[in-house]
């Protein structure tokens, strides 16, 4: 099996070869942003070096970073228990470009990473693209091979990733798995896309603007990359399960909590 912790490895390690900088997760209370209560996704850290306010570290950069959905913009409080994928605290692995590459490297390095380290079979991903974002579809044809039917083009906030109501902002693009007829659930953009079956496991972001208080854009300085892999959702599915809960990680906590309960996780008493 493969763990949560190789998986964690194995996209660091790919990225980290690739010459990003290797950079440990931030806490999860933003050092200088009184925008956010809580860092909800692995760019946060990252904000100035987007909006240019600073000058990042190196050009690329890999990190996996600790993150919570409780509230505001990017809230998964409400799904949990619903789904088999939401937990409000979960790790992000994500790779970074500040002005380096963009479209075509984040799809190329994302494709090699799922198909040949991974080896997430081909037949089973398809992807989302902003409506207006040709160059996206384009390149995910010439790259992974998909056909149209496997490029999905959405025109709502899903595939236009902001980080909060101000801050850097820009057109997406997420890999979904199809996780088999067995669960609910319809492809992304379809009314019932809310169910298991098609489980989105990495987004890319193509940060192109900052937006302000008033609701201007303006373009940054310099096209970035922004990615986010959920780590628990890329266990799940490396781990054949279909629920987060499964993974190794949440098992040995479940394990932990039922010995130091004395309480069955279904809430039956452990036996004496
Ligand atoms: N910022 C994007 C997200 O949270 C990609 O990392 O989905």
């Amino acid at each position: 099996m493969t763990s949560l912790n190789q998986i964690r490895s194995t996209f660091i390690d790919f990225f980290k070869v690739r010459d990003h900088l290797v950079v440990p997760s931030a806490p999860l209370v933003p050092q200088d942003d009184p925008t956010l209560m809580f860092v909800n996704a692995g760019m946060v850290p990252f904000k100035n070096y987007f909006v240019g306010a600073a000058t990042p570290p190196a050009p690329r950069a890999v990190s996996s970073q600790k993150c919570v959905r409780a509230g505001g913009k990017h809230n998964d409080l409400d799904n949990v228990g619903y789904t088999a994928r939401h937990h409000t605290f979960f790790e992000m692995l994500g790779n970074f470009s500040f002005g380096d590459y963009f479209k075509e490297g984040a799809i190329e390095s994302a494709w090699t990473l799922i198909t040949k380290e991974f080896g997430l079979s081909k037949d089973k991903l398809l992807v989302t693209v902003f409506h207006t974002d040709e160059e996206a579809a384009n390149l995910w044809k010439k790259i992974a091979g998909f056909s149209d039917d496997r490029i999905i083009r959405i025109a709502t906030a899903d595939n236009f990733w902001s980080m909060g109501d101000t801050g850097p902002c820009g057109p997406c693009s997420e890999i979904f798995i199809d996780q088999g007829p067995e669960l609910a659930g319809g492809p992304p953009g379809s009314p019932d896309e809310d169910g298991d079956r098609f489980l989105e496991f990495w987004n890319l972001v193509f940060m192109q603007f900052e937006r302000f208080e008033d609701g201007t854009e303006r373009p940054l300085p310099k096209p970035q990359i922004d990615t986010g892999m959920g780590l628990e959702r890329m266990a799940a599915i490396m781990q054949g399960v279909k629920s987060n809960y499964e993974t190794d990680l949440f098992r040995t906590l479940i394990a932990a909590s039922e010995d130091a309960t004395g309480v069955k996780a279904e809430g039956a008493a452990t036996p004496s």
